[in-house]
């Protein structure tokens, strides 16, 4: 039958697509390749060196693989904050040329006073039709200008993926859900405390979806090798959607620990209201959310700073002492992930054109806490 997919699984993802064995002998660069999208990028295409003759892998620092660079992949260092003659100059003197260029790069700019990065994510668009939101300035529309029109007047094809928060281990992203999460479990359980839920019953159910760096990167060679994707902007997440309220007691029976669900004492909340009156919908109230503590505020406790000390010191961990993170940045995302409500970046578009990958969120946690523990940057899990 004409319609026919084949798919396949690999560990815990599921639904990947099989290519033709004819496809093979392509070029990629990675820009970012040592950042959260990047490393898994660089790690879904490695894997297949007959399909991915050659790799580049562009960004300052090289990309953290416990075993070093597959065979197939080249790290060059360059600033893409240098003159675009210099960046042109190195890529031609290495002989750079690429059928495909994945492009991770991301500078952090700090957050407004008050304005969480990520606070009004939920009022964020869901379909990819969805009008642009002009409330402020983002960053992501000036880039797709720019994209669209350079492919234009290139003649090249183009693809925008959007994901949620991303799951992934590398040693510095400017934004990571899991690591904070890895931190918290770690110290209450080496403290013999129980891990308390900080937000309130509202976002303890609110469904919804993550976005494993992994599957990210899965999709993104489908979109690239898929005809029928060409010039496409997808939603990017992990096809399922996810509860705080339902990972909680995985996540607590991971490390051994009690928790705690969230209060039904209205008195032990601080209530915060979103900024925009509409909010980017266009109607109704702005959204106020609940939360009891945040992660930042925990981790900037004596007694959390003395135990993530102790543990780093136990089980040689790289990352150093959490007074000197940048714990506002590095906790305060987790922060934003854990507060607010439904999210559902609908993967509809992708679906129908035969994209079929499927991680369940709470097993790709779980990797990724692996992964931070093989990196050194947190304790094995349980410990
Ligand atoms: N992380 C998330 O949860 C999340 C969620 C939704 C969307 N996104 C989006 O995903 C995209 C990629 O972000 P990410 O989270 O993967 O970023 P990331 O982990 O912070 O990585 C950023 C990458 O950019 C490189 N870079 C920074 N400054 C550079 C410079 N001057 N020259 C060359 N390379 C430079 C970094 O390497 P060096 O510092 O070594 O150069 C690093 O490889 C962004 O558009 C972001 O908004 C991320």
């Amino acid at each position: 039958m004409s319609n026919q997919q084949v798919v396949q699984s690999k560990g815990i993802y599921h639904g990947l697509t099989v290519y033709p064995s004819s496809l093979k002998g392509l070029t990629a660069i990675i820009t970012g390749a040592n950042g959260i999208s990047g490393n898994y990028m660089l790690r879904v295409v490695a894997r297949d060196p007959e399909r991915w003759s050659k790799i580049y892998c562009l960004s300052r620092r090289p990309p953290a693989i416990p075993n070093g660079l597959p065979k197939n992949a080249q790290h060059i260092a360059l600033d893409f904050l240098k003159e675009p003659d210099e960046i042109a100059a190195v890529l031609k003197e290495k002989g750079v040329k690429a059928d495909y260029v994945f492009f991770y790069s991301y500078v952090q700019a700090k957050p407004k006073e008050g304005g969480g990065l990520w606070s009004d994510a939920e009022e964020m668009c869901k379909e990819e039709t969805a009008p642009r939101v002009t409330l402020e300035p983002n960053f992501y529309y000036p880039q797709e200008d720019f994209l669209w029109s350079f492919c234009k007047q290139q003649n090249i094809d183009w693809n925008v993926c959007m994901p949620s928060g991303i799951l992934g281990a590398v040693p510095d992203a400017a934004m990571n859900l899991v690591f904070p999460l890895g931190v918290y479990a770690s110290v209450q359980n080496y403290l013999g405390e129980k891990l308390a839920f900080p937000c309130d019953l509202h976002s303890w159910e609110a469904t919804r979806c993550l976005s494993s760096s992994m599957l990210n990167g899965y999709m993104e060679e489908w979109a690239v090798l898929n005809e029928a994707a060409r010039n496409e902007k997808f939603n990017t997440m992990d096809g399922t959607t996810f509860t705080w309220g339902n990972f909680w007691p995985k996540f607590a029976a991971w490390y051994g620990v009690g928790y705690e669900r969230p209060s039904m004492d209205g008195s032990v909340y601080t209530e915060v209201t979103t900024r925009f009156d509409p909010p980017p919908r266009g109607f109704g109230p702005p959204g106020k959310y609940r939360y009891r503590f945040r992660l930042v505020d925990w981790a900037k406790q004596d007694k959390v700073q003395k135990a993530w000390w102790e543990l780093t010191l136990k089980h040689g961990l790289k990352g150093g002492k959490l007074q000197d993170m940048d714990i506002d940045r590095i906790f305060g995302f987790t922060d934003g992930s854990l507060l607010g409500s439904t999210l559902d970046l609908t993967m509809n578009k992708a679906r129908k054109m035969g994209w079929h990958g499927f991680v369940d969120s709470n097993d790709a946690i779980r990797e990724v806490l692996g992964e931070f523990a093989d990196l050194k940057m947190i304790p094995p899990i349980g410990n």
